[in-house]
């Protein structure tokens, strides 16, 4: 054994050295976290994975003294030494190792660090900017490290738990056919077929359908899965998935199997006891809260005013009306005092999500003031009140526009209010399954059919009869579902397509052409024809599940080594050009400089 001239073997983690200790020799190695030199002590608190324990160095041994006077933070030492009880005044009950050190009698450097870039503290966080880019320094923040060991062994019980199910967990290709499933892609090009490329894979969907199809009959895998989009606070350019497919299953038992799942995730690791999931349409969800991924810990759902303002004096309420749309209302309890300016604020979220403006009025005396309410009627006012239940002293929120931009704006508006107004008791947990969700939405801008979720999900039997007549299409439900938790969509999933001919219906309506069809999709469309068992499956998102678990703000603080919102490594400076050489092994030729 030797460490470049050293013969010590570690015996023991930081804080695993306790008081059963106490008189016993350990070998403990780590990182100089913290040196106090008092001259004649030297106190170094050592930290490794597990966390912290505090050395002393007597000044008796001369030689060993002058040798830890040198050491500086982030050092990597081992050392050799006798745990003993701390004198009374000096126990840390902040510590788990507090009430104890280790007085050390032989010490060994394995390696010297230059001062760090960023500091190490919890306390006071470097720019985050600065910190991804000495990614593997800020990890050895112990939150960090925290959260990625949580990662590990969330992923550890769901492994055992699947295999436990008669799951396998079965690999599927990285480089693969670039196929329409929702995001971009990523590509790569080939070398040996020059102007042709792989995609990475957005989700590994289709490979494991094709499992099922084979017969394999239970699949998991813990899955990257790359995606070229718009990324937010929630998503990253390549993140994981728990993918898993099971044959001859109908929705309860893909809900039964996560709801066992989660609860076992909640109670090993968080000593947490889940209630039972929640359920709600994805219409219900709509009309209550705005979004098919409502937070419903607390309440402030919306109200529908449409009926009561059909005839409203109030040009923005009607003009909306008349032209297909809907007036609905949020109440903010004890609103009332909010001041002007507090309002301007939330009208300017309004704007900022394609609103008009933000109408709003105050009660009192059970009647309304201020706002808008000079162009409410008395009946409209009492029409209102009955429907929205607003009592003296809440504000009413109004939104008058097309459905799709009233959600919108109400349902971040909700969810902003409720963290101004502390409604959200910390570390609770509201799990829901969203279902019935229509299998198409019309997309005004692009002026075509896509799907709500994804193209392979069965419809509903008793909404076949639609597909004929275009008008009907939106009207059709697909066996669609998500888990959501405190408003964040968790998973997503659905039983599949089983059937050749239904899965061409669908494709039809998305508007491919034949052609289209069998450059992108032949493979999977045949596979249909061999005998395909009615299969379905789900994919929750482990990094939000992560999230959710430990307390994250963000989904980087969640991952080793993330990217940033605009798709870059800041530590390897990745995505950067390639080679002359490389380009003209690949037949690329760049023609467009990366826009600034
Ligand atoms: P979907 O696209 O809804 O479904 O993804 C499933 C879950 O993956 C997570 N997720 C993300 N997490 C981080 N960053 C992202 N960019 C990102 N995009 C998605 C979410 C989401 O709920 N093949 C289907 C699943 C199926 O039907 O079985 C699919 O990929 O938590
Ligand atoms: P205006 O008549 O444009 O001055 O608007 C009067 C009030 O209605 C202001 O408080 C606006 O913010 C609000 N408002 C305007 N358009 C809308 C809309 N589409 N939905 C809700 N409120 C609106």
């Amino acid at each position: 054994m030797s460490y470049i001239k050293s013969n010590m073997k570690r015996t023991h983690l930081a804080e695993e050295v306790s008081s059963h200790h106490i008189e016993s020799r350990v070998n403990l190695m780590g990182w100089v976290h913290r040196r106090r030199d008092l001259g004649n002590l030297i106190f170094i608190d050592l930290r490794d994975v597990s966390g912290i324990v505090q050395l002393v160095f007597h000044p008796d041994n001369t030689e060993l003294h002058s040798k830890a006077h040198k050491l500086r933070n982030e050092f990597v030492i081992g050392i050799t030494g006798q745990v003993v009880n701390r004198k009374e005044g000096n126990i840390n009950p902040n510590m788990k190792t507090g009430m104890l050190e280790v007085e050390v009698s032989e010490l060994i450097i394995f390696s010297e660090s230059e001062p760090l870039p960023l500091q190490i503290n919890e306390n006071i966080l470097p720019e985050e900017e600065h910190r991804l880019e000495y990614r593997y320094l800020d990890l050895r923040r112990h939150k960090l490290q925290n959260n990625i060991i949580t990662r590990h062994k969330i992923i550890y019980h769901i492994r055992k738990f699947l295999t436990e199910q008669n799951f396998y967990e079965i690999e599927t290709p990285i480089l693969m056919k670039s196929t329409p499933e929702g995001a971009r892609d990523y590509v790569v090009p080939s070398r040996i077929y020059p102007g042709n490329f792989f995609a990475l894979p957005q989700s590994p969907q289709i490979y494991k359908q094709l499992l099922m199809i084979s017969g394999f009959d239970r699949y998991f895998q813990i899955a990257r899965c790359f995606r070229d989009e718009d990324l937010r606070a929630d998503r990253q350019p390549e993140f994981t998935q728990l993918d898993l497919e099971m044959s001859f299953i109908e929705e309860e038992d893909i809900f039964n199997l996560m709801e066992a799942m989660f609860k076992l995730l909640f109670k090993e690791l968080l000593d947490v006891d889940l209630p039972k999931f929640q359920r709600m349409s994805y219409k219900e969800s709509m009309e209550r809260f705005g979004c098919d991924k409502p937070d419903v810990r607390f309440g402030m759902e919306l109200t529908d005013l449409t009926s009561v303002f059909e005839q409203s004096a109030f040009k923005v309420f009607k003009s909306a009306i008349e032209k297909g749309g809907s007036v609905r209302c949020i109440v903010v309890p004890n609103g009332a005092s909010y001041s002007r300016k507090k309002i301007d604020e939330l009208t300017d979220i309004a704007k900022h999500l394609g609103g008009k403006g933000l109408a709003f009025c105050k009660v009192s005396n059970g009647s309304l003031e201020s706002g808008i309410s000079k162009f409410i009627s008395k009946q409209e006012s009492i029409n209102m009140l009955d429907k929205n239940g607003a009592k003296d002293n809440d504000l009413i929120l109004f939104a008058a526009d097309s459905n799709k931009i009233v959600f919108k704006v109400l349902a971040e508006l909700r969810n902003s209010l409720a963290k101004s107004l502390g409604l959200i008791t910390p570390n609770t947990y509201s799990f829901l399954w969203i279902t019935d969700f229509p299998l198409f939405i019309f997309d005004e801008e692009k002026s075509r059919w896509e799907t709500a979720h994804h193209m392979f999900t069965l419809p509903k039997e008793e909404h076949l009869k639609y597909f004929d007549e275009k008008k009907n299409w939106g009207n059709i439900e697909g066996h669609l579902y998500d888990l959501v938790c405190n408003g964040v969509e968790l998973s997503s999933g659905s039983i599949r397509c089983h059937r050749y001919d239904i899965q061409k219906k669908i494709f039809s309506v998305l508007g491919f052409t034949e052609q289209e069809l069998n450059d992108k999709f032949g493979f999977f469309l045949e596979a249909l024809k061999y005998g395909t068992p009615p299969h379905g499956g789900i994919a929750p998102g482990i990094d939000r599940v992560v999230m959710l678990m430990t307390g994250a703000d963000s989904i980087r603080d969640v991952i080793p080594f993330p990217k940033t919102l605009k798709a870059v490594d800041l530590m390897s400076d990745a995505p950067s050009g390639i080679s002359e050489e490389q380009l003209n092994e690949l037949s690329l030729q760049i023609h467009k400089q990366k826009k600034e």
